[in-house]
């Protein structure tokens, strides 16, 4: 069974809208509010609820036009649950749930972890469990085992700032704009990453990770050799920082590869979009002889069809929303 299914996400700034065919994107599209909330140095929750509301029709319409699927032949109706900003996520969901009841289709209410954790089906046949999954996004980051679908252990997670926060944070820090993680990419591309050595916390915890020191420390590193007048090349300090990141996620990550066995590792969230993070973690699981499935960037950051992946699991299994179904702006993956 290759079911149609209208998917939404929006849980935070992208108002997404997908139709999957099974595990097929037949569309996928978005409409970014970067722009919105840039002037703001972050994202301003009820700009972004309004933005939804004005955004989710045409674009509703955008995602069909461009499957070429007419309503009449959908199957389901998919929208993110949460975690996120609850006016964003009842936007999406409310839509979704009001278009499923009208026609009197299934409706699936998707955790947003879950469909990053997903994603790499979209694009991997032989992505399935027994695996682990690095999921690292603006709000999250977290190493997933996945025993069997559907069954997710949290083997760790940040103690502090999500790995995009700490990208988004730190590029505030060394003056590259918001979102930071894509601007701490580029700035990088010709930078040293050995240029400067940032430490690299909990060392001693093994799946666990932290990035508030690293704050602390660039913060310090800036102010002191800017004082000196010995501040090195902004590229070599973009990589330096990049590095220190990275290095932490793909460490921490191989590290459950190997406790747990498995062969094959996923990865989602925004920033599996990082050209670093991507080519270690190819790197070090090749070396292993570890399958890994990374989803193309656009499938990484925010979008729908990963919701529309996510919740083709919960339609096979029966498992439905019902017309009572809400928002968990808190909900946890597990
Ligand atoms: O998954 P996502 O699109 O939204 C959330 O669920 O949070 O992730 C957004 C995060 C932001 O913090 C952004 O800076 C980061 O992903 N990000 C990146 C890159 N592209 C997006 N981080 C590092 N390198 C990138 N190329
Ligand atoms: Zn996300």
């Amino acid at each position: 069974m290759n079911p149609l299914i209208l998917a939404f996400e929006t849980s935070c700034d992208e108002t997404a809208v997908a139709v999957v065919r099974g595990t097929e994107v037949l569309s996928s599209v978005l409409s970014s509010q970067v722009d919105l909330h840039a002037r703001f140095g972050g994202v301003v929750p009820e700009v972004a609820a309004r933005a939804h509301v004005e955004s989710i029709r045409p674009l509703t319409h955008k995602a069909l036009v461009e499957s070429g699927v007419h309503p009449a032949d959908l199957d389901a109706v998919a929208a993110t649950n949460g975690p996120g900003l609850v006016g964003a996520l009842l936007v999406g969901h409310s839509f979704a749930k009001a278009t499923a009841w009208a026609r009197q289709l299934p409706f699936v209410g998707v955790d947003h972890m879950e469909g990053h954790l997903m994603a790499p089906r979209l694009e991997f046949e032989d992505f399935a469990p027994p695996a682990v999954v690095l999921l690292a996004s603006g709000g999250h980051s977290q190493i997933v085992h996945v025993s069997h679908w559907g069954e997710y252990r949290v083997m760790g997670e940040t103690i502090d700032d999500a790995a995009g926060e700490a990208f988004d944070k730190l590029a505030r820090l060394l003056g590259l704009g918001f979102p930071g993680g894509p601007a701490i990419d580029l700035a990088a591309e010709d930078g040293d990453p050995a240029a400067v050595a940032f430490p690299r916390a909990l060392a001693d915890r093994p799946y666990a990770v932290s990035f508030s020191g690293l704050k602390t420390s660039v913060a310090t590193f800036v102010r002191k050799a800017k004082a000196a007048g010995e501040l090195p090349p902004l590229a070599d300090v973009a990589a330096s920082v990049q590095e220190a990141i990275v290095d932490v996620l793909v460490q921490k990550t191989m590290r459950a590869v190997a406790d747990t066995g498995v062969k094959v590792l996923g990865a989602g969230g925004g920033v599996i979009a990082n050209r670093r993070l991507r080519a270690r973690l190819t790197e070090e699981a090749t070396a292993r002889g570890v399958k890994v499935c990374l989803p193309r960037p656009e499938l990484c950051t925010d979008n729908a069809a990963m919701i529309g992946v996510a919740a083709l699991l919960h339609l096979e299994r029966g498992d439905l929303s019902d017309w009572t179904a809400t928002v968990d702006p808190g909900r946890r993956l597990g």
